[in-house]
């Protein structure tokens, strides 16, 4: 941990000032030849140089030389490489590096311009009304999107396979704050018969313009786009699935119940349309797991939990675990139903799951104590674990078990569970808590 902050900030060092392009792909450069290419001081060069060598980048064949070694050639070869690690460095390290300040100046706080990145960038606006004033920051902030989708948890090839697209014809799909139309371009060439909208902010939308120009004709008469905000009802009614890909975790329970709000009624209008949120879903932590997750700490879900602090510090919004998902889906009614989680699906390797969105009527729901009738007491769906599971954390295939803490419990963690990857779709409908307008629960 001691070297990792100093990785970090010669990372952003030697991307500032250039460095790694002024690097030949073959053979080494004196340090002093380097320097003056990059127009930076010698021995802070060489230190910086040796530093990062400790963390697998770049080397040094012949003493008081730097080379490429395999890693830091990609930053030449692919030049999103650079782009990701200049948006990380200029403002995910320095918005963590204020998140102690953030919290002392505001506390709890869910404002969009009371973040660690505001203190960090000396603005008093949200992240992206910043970065949409600036047609640089926001080409910079679509190369690392992109660059983010290039990358394996979060690669688009988990969108492709985290639903059954192909059994939707030509329907038409709608991506919502779908950026530069990577989810879309992807998808139509998947799928040749799908079409695709694609709504976001003015910014975006220009840059999506110019890079669906350059895509072949049969991709581009298949995706149309359009300056929307979320925060408008939802204008395009006749799609069949309204995806939203790693929206939802940008924003706070007020406003992400805003966004889904306004896709109600196209949700209601016709009972097989979806909306497929794609989003990080944090692991929850069942009594008696707590040993279980120190013993198996891993990076997976450090992963996670480095998107979590992320989202915290640059938008005062969160990753969530599934019972917030489906609190949010429950609040987002009208007087005769609301939306209800269907399914769940988590590709391998996915650091990203696809929660499956329908609207449901009240009076087509289950009862709800019918529905929890069949259920074990004690025992949840997990098909991560690809079974089974006790409450209490361990892999179990008898009956026996942990009473649930309570009808919220059961309602809001365990009866929405299905996975492709489990192999065994536990349609339990995911309705029990939604279907109960009028009860508080827990
Ligand atoms: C984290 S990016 C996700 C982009 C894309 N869905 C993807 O999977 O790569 C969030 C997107 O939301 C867009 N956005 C932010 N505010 C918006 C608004 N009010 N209406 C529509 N899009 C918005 C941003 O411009 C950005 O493209």
């Amino acid at each position: 941990m001691m070297a990792q902050y100093q990785h970090l900030s010669c990372l952003r060092w030697i991307c500032h000032f250039n460095v790694l392009s002024c690097i030949p792909l073959t053979g080494s450069v004196p340090y002093s030849e380097l320097a003056s290419l990059a127009n930076v001081p010698v021995t802070q060069l060489r230190s910086v140089c040796r530093m990062l060598m400790t963390s697998n980048l770049l080397c040094e064949p012949v003493p008081d030389e730097v080379a490429h070694n395999n890693v830091s050639s990609m930053f030449i070869t692919n030049p999103g490489f650079t782009d990701w690690a200049t948006f990380i460095a200029q403002f995910s390290m320095p918005a963590a590096a204020h998140m102690t300040e953030a919290t002392q100046k505001w506390g709890q706080t869910d404002k969009k311009n009371e973040t660690a990145v505001g203190l960090a960038l000396g603005t008093d606006k949200p992240l992206f009304d910043f970065i949409s004033e600036s047609p640089k920051l926001s080409k910079l902030f679509a190369a690392y999107m992109k660059n983010v989708q290039g990358g394996d948890g979060t690669n688009l090839r988990h969108l492709i396979k985290g639903f059954d697209w192909a059994s939707l014809n030509d329907a038409v799909v709608v991506d919502v704050g779908g950026s530069t139309c990577s989810s879309a371009i992807a998808l139509a060439q998947a799928f040749p018969n799908l079409r695709f909208v694609v709504e976001d902010l003015p910014e975006p939308i220009a840059t999506a313009r110019q890079v669906l120009e350059k895509q072949p004709e049969s991709i581009k008469a298949r995706i149309t786009v359009h300056v929307h905000s979320f925060f408008l009802p939802q204008p395009c009614k006749e799609a069949q699935v309204y995806l939203m890909r790693m929206i939802l975790h940008d924003w706070p329970d007020r406003e992400a119940l805003t966004i889904l709000q306004n896709h109600l009624s196209v949700l209601k209008h016709d009972a097989k349309a979806r909306l497929l949120i794609m989003d990080t879903v944090l692991p929850s932590l069942l009594p008696g797991q707590a040993e279980d997750r120190m013993r198996d700490h891993n990076q997976s879900e450090a992963v996670l939990r480095v998107r979590d602090l992320t989202m915290m510090q640059s938008f005062n919004a969160k990753e969530r675990e599934r019972s917030q998902f489906t609190d949010l889906l429950s609040q987002t009614s009208d007087a005769e139903g609301c939306l209800v989680l269907k399914n769940v699906v988590k590709p391998p390797c996915s650091v990203l799951s696809v929660l499956e969105v329908a609207y449901e009527r009240f009076d087509a729901m289950p009862d709800p104590a019918l529905t929890l009738q069949p259920m074990t007491a004690g025992f949840a769906f997990d098909a991560s674990l690809g079974g089974l599971k006790l409450n209490n954390g361990s892999s179990h295939s008898s009956s026996a078990g942990s009473e649930p803490r309570n009808y919220h419990d059961y309602a809001q963690n365990d009866l929405v569970s299905s996975s492709m990857e489990g192999g065994q779709a536990s349609q339990m409908n995911g309705t029990a808590q939604q279907s109960m307008p009028g009860v508080v629960f827990g």
